[in-house]
């Protein structure tokens, strides 16, 4: 069924040969609209070399790709730099078919993959930062703990400057264009930000540590091989993902506020508007996120460059709307940084939801400004006018952060 499926040329000896996953709209909760590769890379020598494998039931079309180049059974290493198993999945019938040589993995990457395979083969645990010849081709190994799980690693490629970096400086995104260059530069921005906050946002100091390392390795990769979406071709897009990443990693309180709600009766919503408008006219940024039009991967990724978050709900049966609660339980395990913010609530006759919202916002530890709002069952003009006052309290507040909490962690407003 996949026999004509070829493999593309990244490098002098580097072949993708990974598979295409069109259809997918979710990974494990978060909405991925534009599908997207689990790249595996063979690389050619004396002794050929596969850098990671594909989901399992993309296994085939894995294995044309290699056919395409070369006898899958000759190949006589693989590198594991990541055991989860949308690149692991295939290994165990990678194993089967070729017998190969060796397996590398991380010193956690050997128990993880047999605490997921529960096979016998042997694999080899290389250290971080440990030099290795297979062939004629030499590899340098980074351990990169939870990016994006404790046991992952990157693989340097020494003989091409080549960084084989896992979910590293990756993306959701399905596409036959291998070079970044080739697809729409807004596109890519866009979905290596929304990977970045839905997979890499709670780790953004592990982060920053690894991006200090590796520029104190020196490597200077002239590319950048990602196990997800398009690959970093030349030293210009390498600085642009890294450029990117750093700046994701540190941010500071941003001009833009985001308002997530839902609503049973329309309360809710008219809040959120009248907050938005109070919010606009001090001149901010604000976007309403209504949680019945929007994903919960779509509210972090615009999270990622805002300063505040604003939170409505009803009650319904002494509890908030199941659909906020799915959205704050999703950010509040992302741990968003740096966010002022506030909760309005609507009721009939017990405002619980209004005790809860406070205890999340207090949970993901948002500061919280002004007082929260709330209104039984419809809204007066009264109330509606303390919503715009507290979406222009917000405003300000925020204001005043950017001009002082920022210069304190040395960001600048141009950057
Ligand atoms: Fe693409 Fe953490 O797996």
């Amino acid at each position: 069924m996949h026999n004509n499926l070829q493999a593309i040329k990244i490098s002098e000896n580097v072949y993708w040969v990974g598979a295409i996953d069109w259809k997918l709209r979710d990974f494990h909760g978060y909405s991925t609209s534009h599908g997207s590769t689990y790249n595996a890379y063979l690389i050619l020598g004396e002794k050929p070399i596969l850098i990671d494998t594909v989901k399992a039931q993309f296994y085939e079309e894995m294995l044309a790709r290699i056919s395409s180049v070369i006898d899958p059974q000759n190949i006589r290493y693989l590198i594991s730099n990541h055991s989860e198993m949308d690149h692991s999945g295939s290994i165990p019938k990678f194993i089967d078919l070729v017998h190969p040589e060796k397996i590398f993995a991380s010193k956690l990457g050997v128990p993880t993959l047999k605490e997921h395979f529960h096979f016998n083969a042997e694999i080899t645990a290389v250290n971080d930062e440990e030099i290795i010849t297979l062939g004629n081709r030499s590899f340098k190994f980074i351990e990169t703990r939870m990016i994006h799980w404790p046991e992952s690693m990157f693989t340097y490629y020494l003989d091409e400057k080549i960084l084989f970096s896992q979910d590293g400086f990756g993306m959701h995104f399905a596409t036959s264009e291998i070079f970044s260059e080739q697809n729409d530069q807004c596109i890519l921005e866009y979905e290596a930000k929304k990977y970045f906050a839905n997979i890499l946002l709670p780790y953004t100091s592990l982060i920053n540590k690894l991006l200090t390392k590796l520029s104190q390795l020196n490597l200077e990769p002239t590319m950048i091989a990602p196990a997800h979406g398009p690959v970093w071709e030349n030293q210009n897009k390498v600085r642009k993902i890294l450029d990117l990443w750093r700046k994701w990693a540190n941010k500071p309180f941003l001009p833009k506020a985001i308002i997530i709600y839902d609503t049973m009766w329309g309360s809710t919503e008219n809040m959120a508007k009248m907050i938005a408008d109070g919010i606009n006219q001090e001149n901010i940024d604000v976007k309403i996120m209504p949680i019945s039009a929007v994903r919960r991967s779509d509210v972090i990724t615009e999270l990622l460059d805002a300063g505040a978050l604003l939170v409505g709900s009803p009650t319904l049966n002494q509890e908030i709307l199941p659909t906020v609660a799915d959205v704050l339980c999703y950010i509040h395990g992302l741990k968003p940084q740096n966010l002022i913010g506030q909760i309005f609530s609507s009721y009939g006759w017990g405002n619980e939801a209004q005790k809860i919202l406070i205890e999340y916002m207090k949970n993901m530890k948002i500061e919280l400004i002004g007082e929260p709002i709330k209104v039984k069952y419809v809204p007066t003009e009264e109330i509606l006018q303390n919503c715009r006052l507290l979406g222009i309290n917000i405003a300000k507040t925020l204001k005043d952060k950017i001009g002082t909490v920022n210069d304190s962690l040395g960001w600048s407003r141009n950057r």
